[in-house]
């Protein structure tokens, strides 16, 4: 069922037609508080004051011109004044392709050098989502090359990729802000773990190492999982090394395991909701129901009026 939906996620036929059916904009609101950005900004409050941080995602990818690229961009900027206006504790998350980056990759780094600089200015944070496997080398280049000139920046690197490991060591040096995921696309066996216990284990040795290796080190580690149980895994093993719950991250997506966001919020941990809004979101729609059956269930269930 999960390479199915991947594999819906990627056809452009699909693409275009599902997103106009009004059975799918309804479950799809499971995930999203709406398409505009105002909606985003608004589902963070609720958030915040249980002392929940955000982050906001314009879900778009693979752009065709670098004009749409430019307009990302912009987007972003105002996104960031507008978490100011607010006085939100948000930072935003974007994907280098919707920057631009199969066009152009200096562009991406021009346009995401300026988002961080604009970042560092109002008090925020600019994240670099992890795509399918073809744009890691690009995209850890890019971090790279921003984080030498803006530090307020951190990259997503994904667990079930074998060469993660080695990527963590070599950004050691520069003390990152590293969010790791399991990793949602369909990534072949020859570059990525399968079985789901191999992503769940290298998670938690990744995690655990890099968080004893670093302690008094100024990183930052997000969590990026709603797997509740080995977040506390990770936070029992680092404990023995002084690494207490407010020494890294969680984070989760909007409308998922809410309840356990708040709970953990609650029980010391530093945690973090990812919005994502926008009208491009039938491709990420497609890997949230590739992660979860019962998410399936529940936009069968948005077919009955
Ligand atoms: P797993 O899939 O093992 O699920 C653990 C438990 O969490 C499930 O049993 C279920 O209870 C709950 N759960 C998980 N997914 C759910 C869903 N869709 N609906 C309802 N419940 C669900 N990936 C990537 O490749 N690049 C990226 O840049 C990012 N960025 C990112 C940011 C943030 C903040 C998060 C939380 C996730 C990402 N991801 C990502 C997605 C990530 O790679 C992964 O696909 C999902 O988080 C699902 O895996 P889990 O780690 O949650 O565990």
């Amino acid at each position: 069922m999960r390479r199915v939906f991947l594999w819906a996620a990627r056809n452009a036929w699909l693409r275009d037609h599902l997103p106009k059916m009004r059975f799918m904009r309804r479950a799809v609101r499971r995930f999203m508080p709406g398409e505009t950005m105002e909606s985003a900004l608004d589902a963070a409050a609720p958030l915040e004051s249980a002392g929940i941080g955000t982050m906001f995602t314009r879900l778009g990818e693979n752009l065709e011109s670098l004009e749409e690229a430019d307009a990302v961009a912009d987007h972003y900027i105002a996104v960031l004044d507008a978490i100011l206006a607010r006085r939100l504790n948000g930072e935003i998350s974007v994907k280098p392709t919707q920057l631009g980056l199969d066009l152009d990759e200096d562009r991406a780094l021009a346009h995401l050098t300026r988002l961080a600089a604009h970042a560092a200015t109002t008090g925020s944070w600019v994240w670099i989502d992890m795509e399918g496997s073809a744009y890691v080398d690009a995209t850890i280049r890019l971090f790279e090359r921003l984080r030498a000139v803006e530090p307020r920046t951190g990259i997503c690197l994904q667990a079930y990729l074998r060469r993660t490991a080695a990527d963590i060591e070599r950004l050691r040096s520069l003390d990152p802000a590293i969010r790791l995921v399991k990793g949602a696309y369909d990534e072949s066996a020859s570059i990525a773990y399968r079985d789901k216990r191999e992503v769940d284990a290298n998670y938690v040795a990744l995690a655990v190492s890099f968080l004893k290796e670093s302690r008094g080190r100024p990183i930052r580690l997000g969590l990026g999982t709603h797997d509740v149980a080995l977040i506390e895994q990770i936070a029992a093993d680092v404990a023995t090394a002084g690494v207490g719950r407010d020494g890294f991250e969680v984070e989760m997506l909007y409308g998922i395991r809410t309840a356990e966001q708040f709970r953990l919020a609650g029980a010391g941990y530093r945690v973090q909701t990812l919005i994502a809004y926008g009208d491009a979101w039938y491709p990420w729609y497609m890997r949230r129901l590739a992660e979860r059956p019962a998410n399936v269930t529940f936009a069968i269930r948005s077919l009955l009026p």
